[in-house]
């Protein structure tokens, strides 16, 4: 159905999808007419992401982004969703997510071609009044009066501070940090430290404050200065609040996730998470209360959308050789 040449080029772009902490747990292989998606269990967070949902959301943008890329090469794909039954015997050290059925000839999907646009902008965004030239979904409440956004932007650095409290936390982050040039993964996963946009000298202050020094600057006072972005957040024009069904899998919410991005950056928009506001049930509990999300649909982040102020920076992406099983 399709060659190696071309699944090689339908992985790495898929791998182009967003994931928590650029750990990108996904993992694809072709079975004839069948490209099979897996997570890696390898690639677990069990501070961040203690039940998995996190790393089913990366892995359900994985999931669209394959559907994306065959579909820019003119193929059709159906997806079955494997998340829920929880496989770990199909494919040895993974957990199944997915398969992905290709027929000839598919429709070519707009989305596809936002592929290169989209990325992580974690800065300060333009001044000015978002362009959204009506953009709707009714998944996503979007936040533009600035009392509520205020609201929110300090929420989260509340919520940030209370998940950064936790040491094995802090710990985990600090490992998919990528703080130095010469660290051997700085180009293949994790958060390197332009993409975190930290200016050279903080590196240090990040890497002892958030490690040996935190019990000390918590002692003075000083964590919540360490962590707080309200005033960065505040430069967002726009913070969306992207909702699901309560019952929907994480896999189908990575799926619409992905799309929203998508549809995001045709506009010239970049999101910056807060995954915080989820991670933390009881900011996430006064979001749906506060917005009227309604009890049946789940949170499933808030997000910063603006335009950047300046250029992306490279990606770091794992090599095809690590996302082939
Ligand atoms: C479930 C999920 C949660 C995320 N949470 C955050 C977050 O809280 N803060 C943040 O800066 N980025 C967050 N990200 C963005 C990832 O770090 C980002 O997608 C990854 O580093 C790859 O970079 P890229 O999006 O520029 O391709 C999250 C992504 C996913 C899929």
């Amino acid at each position: 159905m399709i060659s190696k040449d071309q699944f090689e080029q339908v992985v790495a772009r898929a791998n182009l999808a967003p994931s928590i902490h650029n750990a990108q747990p996904a993992r694809w292989r072709l079975r004839g007419k069948v490209i099979e998606i897996a997570a890696d269990t390898r690639v677990a967070l069990p501070a961040a992401d203690p039940d998995g949902r996190s790393v089913g959301l990366s892995c359900g943008a994985a999931v669209e982004a394959t559907v994306l890329a065959l579909s820019a090469m003119g193929l059709m794909a159906e997806v079955e969703n494997l998340w829920d039954q929880a496989d770990l015997h199909w494919w040895r050290g993974h957990r199944m997510v997915a398969r992905v059925a290709m027929g000839e000839s598919g429709v070519a999907d707009g989305l596809a071609v936002r592929f290169d646009e989209r990325f992580t902008w974690r800065g300060a965004f333009l001044d000015g009044s978002p362009k959204l030239f009506g953009w709707s979904r009714d998944d996503t409440a979007l936040v533009l009066d600035v009392a509520t956004r205020r609201w929110l932007a300090e929420l989260n650095d509340n919520a940030s501070l209370g998940i950064l409290r936790n040491k094995a936390f802090r710990r985990e982050l600090l490992s998919w940090m990528r703080l130095e040039g010469d660290h051997p993964r700085y180009d293949v996963d994790g958060l390197s430290r332009e993409a975190l946009r930290l200016p050279q000298q903080v590196v240090r202050k990040v890497r002892l404050g958030f490690g040996p020094m935190w019990p000390v600057l918590e002692m003075f006072g000083r964590t919540k200065a360490l962590t707080a972005e309200a005033d960065v957040t505040m430069s967002a024009p726009v913070l969306a609040c992207f909702h699901r069904d309560a019952e929907e899998s994480d896999v189908d919410a990575g799926r619409a996730y992905l799309r929203m991005l998508l549809e995001a950056s045709g506009m010239g928009l970049m999101a910056w998470p807060m995954a915080a506001l989820t991670d933390d049930a009881q900011a996430a509990a006064q979001i749906v209360s506060k917005l009227a999300i309604g009890p049946e649909r789940r949170l499933v982040q808030v997000l910063r959308f603006g335009e950047p102020s300046g250029d992306r920076t490279p990606r770091a992406r794992r090599p095809i050789s690590e996302l082939i099983g």
